[in-house]
């Protein structure tokens, strides 16, 4: 009776980043303890801007292989007032998902108990959403360019790419994922009507997908009315799927929406399995906090009960997050939740709870 052994590789990456995977690291040890059925096998990466700054990369050369060895990998953030943003995200959060064809982001947003929205009339269950993003392809492509620099008539270049595959592919990620959930209702989001070739594409590959998923009631709505329904009717939202630009914007939204960034987790998945998926909240480095001890670590103790999942350990998932949400309900939240508590009380209070698991 051989217990499984998960490999995680946990990269803390830079600001706030190694204060919340540590108190996570710490928090998945009493839970595998307390359970006794499976075990986590953590191996630290030093991937980050201070690697970078003494290097020049952010990872070593072989970084791919490296994790490729691992079953699931756990991150931080990356991001330093040293470096601009695009090149410490080129250099290492996008360096992983783009080719490990973690093409599904996925993030669920719901106002968790004890905590408010920042909606007048809005109360736990009254936003229940997960937002599907296109993570491998579309306006983050990365394709373009700059001619004539800092001159007056300099031109510069963003180009979206969409594959029909591309498109194919996270449509039925989202349709099943829609499928499983109890309202079975999905709403698909782009800008068809001005942007008129790819967002249109879009539209036509996600209506063919539907017709395999009968049993999913699906809506389609303009990126731009999909900010208002978000604040003015959350109840008439469920699965929502979007494009790596449009959803990366509504998905802060919901974590705003739903009380705080501070507990908003992200899975980035192959859902074919060929590569280890990656686990990470959705938040940044918090220059602003990182050292004072007053990071709020939900987010990524929500990750973490997403990466069990995946991983297989639906139970395990589960009995995690009652764990967080007796913490919440018990009213020990941090600041961004409107509480007094640092990173460490609601560690420690989330260790207590899953201590009183039988
Ligand atoms: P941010 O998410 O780091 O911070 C935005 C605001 O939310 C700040 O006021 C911060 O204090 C607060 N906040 C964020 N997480 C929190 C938490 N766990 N508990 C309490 N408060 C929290 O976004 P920002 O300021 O736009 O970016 C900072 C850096 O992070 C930049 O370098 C950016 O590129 C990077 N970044 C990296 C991401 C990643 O690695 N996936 C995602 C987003 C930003
Ligand atoms: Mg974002």
């Amino acid at each position: 009776n051989l217990k499984s052994t998960y490999k995680i590789a946990s990269i803390p990456g830079d600001g706030i980043g190694p204060e919340v995977i540590s108190a996570t690291i710490d928090v998945l040890k009493a839970l595998t303890k307390k359970l006794g059925t499976f075990e986590l096998e953590f191996t630290d990466f030093d991937w980050g801007t201070e690697r970078y700054l003494k290097t020049g990369r952010y990872t070593p050369q072989d970084y791919l292989q490296v994790l490729k060895e691992y079953d699931a990998i756990l991150f931080g953030s990356v991001g330093s007032p040293s470096v601009p943003d695009h090149i410490s995200l080129w250099g290492l959060r996008l360096a992983i998902c783009q080719p490990l064809q973690q093409y599904a982001n996925v993030r669920p947003t719901r106002i968790l108990p004890g905590t408010k929205s920042p909606l007048a009339n809005c109360q736990p269950g009254d936003l229940d959403w997960v937002i599907v993003r296109e993570n491998s392809e579309g306006e983050y492509a990365g394709q373009g360019g700059r001619s004539h620099v800092g001159c007056e008539h300099e031109v510069a270049t963003e180009l979206s790419i969409f594959t029909r595959t591309g498109v194919r592919r996270i449509a039925q990620f989202a349709f099943s994922v829609a499928q499983n959930r109890p309202r079975k209702m999905l709403t698909y989001v782009t800008k068809s009507n001005a942007q008129r070739n790819g967002m249109v594409m879009w539209d036509e590959v996600v209506k063919e997908v539907a017709e395999d998923y009968p049993d999913v009631t699906v809506d389609h709505m303009l990126v731009d009315a999909m900010t208002v329904r978000m604040v003015l009717n959350p109840r008439s939202l469920d699965t929502i799927l979007a494009t790596n630009l449009h959803a990366d914007i509504l998905s802060d939204l919901a974590a705003a929406l739903a009380g705080s960034i501070g507990i908003a987790p992200t899975a980035n998945l192959d859902p074919t399995r060929k590569n280890p998926s990656m686990f990470e909240p959705i938040h940044g480095s918090a220059f602003d906090i990182t050292g004072l001890g007053l990071a709020n670590p939900v987010a990524t103790f929500w990750t973490a009960s997403e990466m069990l999942h995946w991983l297989g350990e639906s139970e395990a998932a589960m009995s995690l997050m009652v764990a967080v949400e007796n913490v919440c309900a018990a009213g020990i939240v941090t600041r961004d939740l409107g509480g007094q508590a640092g990173t460490k009380e609601v560690t420690d209070a989330v260790i207590q709870e899953i201590l009183k698991i039988n």
